[in-house]
């Protein structure tokens, strides 16, 4: 796919990976339909693309919540004539010993409230995006594609039962829907990005850093253009779909 002139749905555009790949795309030619919910960090964005001379909007809703996610895509549809792409980047971390344990006796667990705030946003709100925007692809006519954001977590990691179950289950869907999506025309493809340069990576204790960053062949950190990179790479590549493309210096977990 061609970038130019397209209409692109990004969700948790508001800051982070979602912004940085916002501006690359507009860069590209894109116009930009942002989804978040923090209202300011969603208007700053929404001015950095539009200095690309493409259209930006922004819209306020829960990715997790059926009915707001209907309702904005299809007003995203609407307001844009048509859906050519989504990136699902909206994500959250709530982090937590499965069970946690002193001496032989269990100090915490995680509690399900806490697994399900993670599933609901990482995993429920990426198939509600990802349904939308089939739907409308599919009704319009629009050769479409979806990039779902993973993680190097997907393959299970320490303290995040939740963040890995739902990033593993985003790479079944990828390759799910590239099956049953492929004969509308629409292409679908994930990112499993390692550690990102961020500010959360910036505010951790140097010496936390510098290991990460040693566990690494390319011997540092990535850095969220090089995300946006790949994203590009999978909108314009017409061979690519049902795959995950891993993107993490090399680091092993
Ligand atoms: N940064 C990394 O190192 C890294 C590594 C691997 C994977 N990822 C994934 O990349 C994506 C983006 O990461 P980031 O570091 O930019 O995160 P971030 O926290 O900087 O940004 C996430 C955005 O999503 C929005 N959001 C959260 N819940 C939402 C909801 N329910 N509805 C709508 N918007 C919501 C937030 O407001 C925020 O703007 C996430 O899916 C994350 O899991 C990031």
């Amino acid at each position: 796919m061609n970038l130019d002139n397209k209409t692109i749905v990004i969700t948790g555009g508001g800051q982070g990976l979602g912004r940085t790949m916002a501006i690359s795309f507009a860069q590209s030619g894109a116009n930009i339909a942002l989804i978040d919910l923090n209202e300011e960090m969603l208007q700053e964005t929404t001015k950095l693309v539009e200095q690309n001379g493409v259209s930006a909007k922004y819209y306020l809703a829960n990715v997790s919540d059926e009915q707001q996610v209907e309702n904005t895509f299809k007003q995203i549809n609407d307001d844009f004539k048509g859906i050519d792409g989504l990136v699902n980047n909206a994500g959250i971390l709530r982090d937590g010993m499965f069970v946690k344990a002193k001496d032989g006796v269990v100090v915490k667990k995680m509690s399900l409230a806490q697994f399900q705030s993670v599933i609901d946003v990482n995993l429920t709100g990426v198939f509600l995006c990802g349904r939308e925007a089939a739907v409308h692809m599919i009704e319009s006519g629009n050769k479409g594609v979806i990039v779902n954001m993973s993680s190097i977590a997907r393959g299970g990691n320490m303290g995040q039962t939740n963040y890995s179950a739902a990033k593993a289950g985003v790479v079944a869907m990828t390759t799910t829907w590239a099956r049953e999506l492929g004969r509308h025309g629409i292409r679908v493809g994930a990112i499993a990005p390692g550690v990102i340069r961020t500010a959360m990576t910036d505010a951790m204790k140097p010496e936390m850093r510098d290991r990460l960053e040693s566990m690494k062949p390319v011997g540092r950190l990535g850095e969220a253009e090089e995300i946006a990179h790949t994203a590009k790479y999978i909108f314009e590549n017409e061979f690519f779909t049902g795959r995950v493309v891993e993107i993490d210096g090399g680091l092993s977990m």
